[in-house]
């Protein structure tokens, strides 16, 4: 349609059809239009039926069934279908926190395509992803939604997921704007507070960044920020987001975000929320009614113009158009071809490779890769589990997932010997179970232990104070390291747990995440070496839940906690400041070296450039993938800056022996930051380039920016 043809249509709309253009409902809700049953809901049959967008349908069937019946009811109007693809929609991968332990952003555009191409076939126009939240707090249950503790990994992961769902053929939504991931004490839906400084240095840049690839929406989160709920917080959704960042998309609020400003205490009822969203620039409403049914209200009012509806409506038909439903309502929808796609050889392969490169190794005294010929037990309650496919799975299910066991079986091409020893349950206090997995593993040379959190202990609503892994869990390994056997941990989780107490009793320990669909297979190749590991951690490891919030790229403070300071320094009193692992870790059944770090010149004028190279050897006997991790640190500015920020990354491919010289430019805009003043600009002076296998262990060059050319 043309913008004209687009005018037409919105000139035609009563405002009662213009508010519900703006409504989204669950599809459950809308699915009682089909079957005639009774809504429950807060709007009427025929309100639902003449809504301009649903989330989370059941399927494909259900969708084109809902289709059907509005063209029955000669409604022309095509339904938006929007849905939370997060890491899969039924070929699963990890998770998007193991997904950006990858640092391969090009597997992570491929994820999100395969993802967008099962998904539009089945349906769906619209993903609710990514998240580009900025996370700190392991505590929190959504950091698994998320990229980690790092403004720059976070905006090239999220670009990578956009680039995946378009070319897939998915429009999408980041999320959840803006600094949800702050939550305080990482409790969910919490209050968030931060300093303009904090705000724009790290928490905004995520999204800011995704908006370059061009994504159709964003949603704003569930918190308050600073004291005004975000969903009607104009100074960010329209000073930042539409003014400065100039997005002119779909903003939606989360889902009944646009009512719950009631429960914050910002607006007195339901019309008034609609007032303060409205005013604050949102066009749909996720899941509330305050928009369906006091948007004519206020017109009539005159509390607002229809022209502030009309921009809002006309946002929505824009993305309507250019997915191009009004030439086609049922866009790709094509069961056939979904049902060839889904699962396919082609998908599970990519999603063995990602779940290959996510997961990290923390550790290994040299118990890994298990020989084939060892005779090796599986316990614990992740050891024959289905369920690992992560609380976002979409509509992966645990029949189509590959445990563990069924992977090491199919590797060895035998069935190997599994005891769960209790179960997965966080709050479980039944050890009747441990002594059966211990009397297994007192037969065998090697013991792998797979334990961890439940992929439903993690993710929305799924906060934790103490992030050690249940209590009856750590039992079983003291249990199991009494038997003086070579020890080996496979921990899943949606988040870093705190792995301090049972680290110890350890060998090695793989940290999986929550793999996904092929989880299984991806585990038992690096377990025996036919992979060789190659992630890092998106997120620092605790070494206790007090310690959070724990994160790389801190300030330095006026007296920092150093081995040469004396008491009066920043930390605690019982453990280091230092995190178990920290940002960017893992280890390789092979060793890479760094050496020869260099700059082509001591120092740099404003609008020129310095190169730094380095040269990385594999200096093991096994092919291997190493990400070369880049961060910098301004040592003196207006505004201090943290003692290390990622400014680069490349990973790379080093057969034994091989060596490579990785590169890296260095411009004035890698050493910009806002000011106090809010300029975004680098200040002349001293820097220190680093580079390593992970943000702790580095090569490090001193340079100087000088004011002049
Ligand atoms: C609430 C979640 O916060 C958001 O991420 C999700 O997209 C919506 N529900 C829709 O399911």
């Amino acid at each position: 349609m043309t913008e004209r043809q687009l005018a037409e249509l919105l000139k035609g709309m009563s405002l009662e059809e213009k508010a519900l253009q703006l409504t989204q409902y669950p599809a459950y809700l809308s699915t009682c239009v089909v079957t005639g049953g009774d809504t429950a809901g807060d709007l009427s049959l025929s309100e639902l039926r003449r809504m301009g967008s649903i989330l989370n349908a059941n399927d494909g069937a259900e969708i084109m069934e809902l289709r059907r019946d509005k063209r029955e009811h000669g409604i022309s109007d095509p339904l938006l279908v929007m849905h939370d693809v997060i890491h899969g929609y039924r070929t699963i991968a990890p998770v998007p926190l193991a997904l950006a332990c990858s640092f391969n952003l090009q597997l992570v555009q491929d994820c999100a395509e395969m993802a967008a191409t099962e998904a539009k076939y089945d349906g769906v126009d619209v993903t609710f992803s990514p998240m580009a939240d900025l996370v700190r707090d392991a505590r929190w249950g959504r950091v698994m939604e998320s990229a980690g503790e790092d403004p720059y990994l976070c905006g090239e992961v999220g670009k990578a997921f956009i680039r995946g769902y378009h070319t897939g053929g998915l429009a999408c939504c980041v999320k959840h704007f803006a600094a949800y991931g702050a939550a305080e004490s990482g409790k969910e839906y919490n209050t968030a507070e931060l300093s303009e400084h904090t705000l724009h240095e790290y928490y905004l840049r995520g999204y800011a960044e995704c908006l370059k690839e061009n994504p159709e929406l964003v949603m704003t989160a569930f918190c308050v920020l600073n004291g005004v709920p975000v969903t009607g917080n104009r100074r960010l959704t329209v000073d930042i987001l539409r003014d400065e960042w100039g997005f002119d998309g779909v903003l939606i609020s989360d889902y009944a975000s646009v009512r719950e400003m009631i429960c914050h205490g910002y607006c007195p009822d339901e019309k008034l929320a609609a007032y303060a969203a409205i005013k604050a620039k949102l066009d749909i409403e996720m899941s509330s009614p305050c928009y369906a049914r006091y948007l004519p209200v206020l017109v009539k009012e005159g509390k607002i113009s229809e022209d502030e509806i009309d921009d809002a409506v006309m946002r929505v038909l824009k993305l309507k158009n250019r997915l191009g439903l009004y030439e086609n309502p049922e866009r790709e929808t094509n069961l056939k071809k979904r049902d060839e796609v889904t699962l396919c050889g082609r998908y599970r392969a990519l999603a063995r490779r990602a779940a290959e490169e996510s997961c990290v190794l923390l550790k290994n005294d040299g118990v890994l890769p298990l020989k084939e010929s060892a005779s090796v037990v599986f316990v614990g309650p992740f050891a024959a589990e289905k369920e690992i496919f992560g609380n976002w799975g979409c509509r992966g299910n645990a029949e189509d997932t590959v445990s563990v066991k069924e992977g090491v079986d199919a590797l060895l091409k035998k069935s190997v010997k599994t005891a769960p020893g209790c179960s997965h349950k966080l709050k479980e206090t039944d050890e009747s179970m441990i002594s059966e997995a211990v009397q297994a593993a007192a037969k065998s040379e090697v013991i792998v232990a797979c334990v961890g959190e439940s992929m439903w202990n993690s993710g929305e609503a799924h906060s934790r104070t103490d992030i050690r892994i249940p209590k009856v869990q750590r039992k079983l390994i003291n249990e199991l390291s009494k038997l003086q056997k070579p020890l080996v941990l496979v921990v899943f989780g949606g988040r870093p747990q705190v792995l301090t107490e049972i680290e110890e009793h350890a060998d090695a320990v793989l940290y999986v995440w929550q793999p996904g669909t092929e989880g299984g297979n991806a585990i038992a190749g690096l377990l025996y070496g036919k992979v060789n590991p190659s992630g890092k951690t998106a997120m620092s490891f605790p070494r206790a839940s007090g310690q959070c919030p724990v994160y790389y790229n801190s300030l330095n403070t006026g007296r920092p906690n150093t081995q040469e300071a004396n008491i009066y320094s920043s930390g605690y009193d019982d453990l280091p400041n230092t995190p178990l692992y920290p940002f960017g870790f893992g280890l390789s059944y092979t060793k890479f070296e760094y050496s020869d770090l260099r700059l082509s010149d001591e120092e740099f004028g404003c609008g020129g450039n310095l190169m730094a190279t380095v040269r990385v050897k594999n200096a093991g006997a096994a092919d291997g993938q190493e990400v070369v991790q880049w961060y910098i640190r301004d040592l003196y500015a207006s505004c201090v800056r943290p003692v290390k920020e990622l400014k680069g990354f490349e990973k790379i491919t080093l057969k034994a022996g091989e060596e490579k010289i990785v590169s890296f430019e260095i411009t004035e805009k890698t050493l910009a930051f806002r000011t106090a003043e809010g300029k975004e600009r680098a200040e002349a002076g001293e820097f220190v380039l680093y580079v390593g296998g992970n943000s702790r262990d580095c090569l490090q060059k001193k340079f100087i920016l000088n004011e002049r050319k």
